[in-house]
């Protein structure tokens, strides 16, 4: 089956996630989030209590449990050992922890191979992450990056935050948000940075509808740049 794979890529709280899971039901692909790949290997190496300093001990996560990823309606449901963790993995504490497994490049060529079967078995797919378009699937067919100010992505979080009953502080969340830029684009391996023919949309004054919009416009056009 021939692959269709459209990347999207950008930093934490940039849309992706809502963008990419209305693109891919749009145009008939399944949503593959890898963030949540990455969350579900960080939330078994917490089960483990593993010591974030012992790469050995980290690769060894990926051998003792398994990991399985659904296509769901629109949302990508992520099981640890047979146990649905989808909601689990967004745990504050969690997120924290996931830079321990982001920063290991044996454990990120394990999840971009992960995320290539999960292409392969799909055949279409709109995938979202950091290392999307230059790493997984450097020969996608339409490569988009989204970036937003962190003060208006902090706001968004904040807003999700509400809609679901948890109160947050807004510097903290825009605190927490630059921290995870840092150490998402100064890694060694697969560092979060648009690829050279990514298209790039600034999101900061779109609504997630003008965003979609401009995204399906450009898969129609076949990716070309403007
Ligand atoms: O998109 P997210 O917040 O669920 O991602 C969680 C973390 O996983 C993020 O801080 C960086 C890491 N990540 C990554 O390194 N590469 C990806 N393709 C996706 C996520």
């Amino acid at each position: 089956m021939a692959l269709f794979v459209v990347t999207i890529d950008g930093p934490a709280a940039s849309g992706k996630s809502t963008v990419a899971r209305r693109v891919a039901r749009r145009i008939g692909a399944t949503f593959l989030d890898t963030g949540a790949m990455y969350r579900a290997v960080t939330f078994a190496a917490m089960q483990d209590a593993v010591d974030w300093s012992d790469e050995a001990q980290l690769v060894g996560v990926v051998e003792r449990h398994a990991f399985a990823f659904e296509a769901d309606d629109d949302t990508m449901r992520v099981f640890v050992d047979g146990v649905d963790v989808t909601d689990g993995i967004r745990d504050p504490d969690l997120t924290a922890n996931v830079r321990h497994v982001a920063a290991s490049p044996p454990m990120r060529a394990r999840l971009v191979e992960m995320q290539r079967q999960f292409a392969r078995r799909f055949g279409r797919v709109v995938t979202e992450g950091r290392d999307q378009g230059t790493v997984a699937f450097p020969d996608a067919d339409v490569k988009f990056y989204l970036v937003a100010d962190a003060t208006e992505r902090a706001r968004r979080r904040k807003a999700d935050l509400e809609a679901q009953g948890v109160a947050a502080d807004l510097d903290e969340l825009r605190r927490a948000i630059e921290a995870r830029d840092r150490s998402d684009e100064s890694r060694a391996v697969g560092p979060l940075k648009p690829a050279a023919d990514a298209i790039c949309v600034d999101t900061t004054r779109l609504t997630v509808d003008e965003v979609v919009e401009q995204l399906l416009n450009r898969i129609n056009a076949g990716g070309e740049q403007p």
